[in-house]
């Protein structure tokens, strides 16, 4: 579904404090805030949906911060995989003001917007050495399997924001699915929460540690374990130490039935393994 964006984004640079301190990115969240202050500001519907959106991304731009300690990133790296952070979900507002939903196949590709509307505000302009790197890994951050021919910092950068979103969203699903929240536009299980229900496609997917589509998924159990097994995709020994620790993962997959057994206790064993790597 296409539609003509609505550049709300400043046409003009946020201003850079490099070179002071490379992992100091408040000016662009100080941008961040305002912009969805606007966007909350100007919405018609209900602003709810939106927090949440800006409260995901504060937790995976805290999550980036820690992979990109953990993992030693050089300071140059790290400021382009904070900033990815910081902007990946930028086109949600966009998304959800004009057409009510989170959900892509229903609206557009908020990654693809996303590098849209941030190409066209020049908001990186006072980053010439990584605004590319990060214009990429945005707009990719949701494939299934980042492009080929990606620069290196971009795939790095992408790579770490995919770590942290997934981390943060396998929260967002826990929480949704044990009812903690309700009415989280962006997560719909259109599969009958029934234990009878499985699919040994996912099943088989999490036992050889790769990902599996969607179009696999059977039931709500199903996607547990598919959300869970994200651990087996997460490119950073940082990332997965973290997702360890969070319990989200674990919480999803604990009590699932007999048809998951061995899949689940496989991911669960690795899963605290990772959990106790220093
Ligand atoms: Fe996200």
């Amino acid at each position: 579904m296409k539609h003509d964006p609505v550049f709300r984004i400043p046409r003009c640079p946020v201003p850079s404090l490099r070179p002071g301190d490379p992992l100091d990115i408040s000016a662009y969240e100080s941008f961040f805030l305002r912009y969805a202050d606007d966007e909350c500001a100007s919405c018609p519907r209900a602003p709810s949906p939106m927090r949440l959106k800006l409260e995901h991304t504060m937790r995976v731009l805290a999550y980036t911060r820690i992979i990109a300690r953990e993992e030693g990133l050089a300071p140059l790296a790290a400021r382009a995989c904070l900033l990815a952070a910081l902007l990946h979900d930028i086109a949600r507002f966009e998304q959800y003001r004009i057409w009510g939903t989170f959900r892509d196949q229903a609206s557009c590709d908020h990654a693809a917007l996303g590098e849209e509307l941030l190409r066209g505000g020049c908001v990186l302009d006072g980053e010439p050495d990584i605004r590319g790197c990060v214009l990429a890994a945005v707009g990719a951050h949701n494939r299934r399997d980042l492009p080929q021919g990606m620069a290196p910092l971009a795939r790095l950068a992408a790579g770490v924001v995919r770590d942290a979103d997934r981390i943060d969203i396998m929260r967002v699903i826990r929480d949704h699915l044990d009812g903690r929240t309700s009415g989280t536009p962006d997560v719909v299980v259109p599969f009958p929460d029934d234990p009878a229900l499985f699919s040994p496609e996912v099943i088989r997917s999490v036992l050889e540690k790769r990902a599996c589509s969607y179009a696999e998924l059977k039931s709500a159990n199903d996607f547990r374990l598919l959300a869970a097994g994200w651990f087996y995709l997460m490119g950073c020994p940082a990332s997965r130490r973290i997702c360890a620790g969070e319990g989200c993962a674990t919480a999803l997959i604990e009590g699932l039935p007999a048809p998951y057994a061995e899949a689940r206790d496989q991911l669960l064993s690795d899963i605290r393994t990772a959990g106790q790597a220093v």
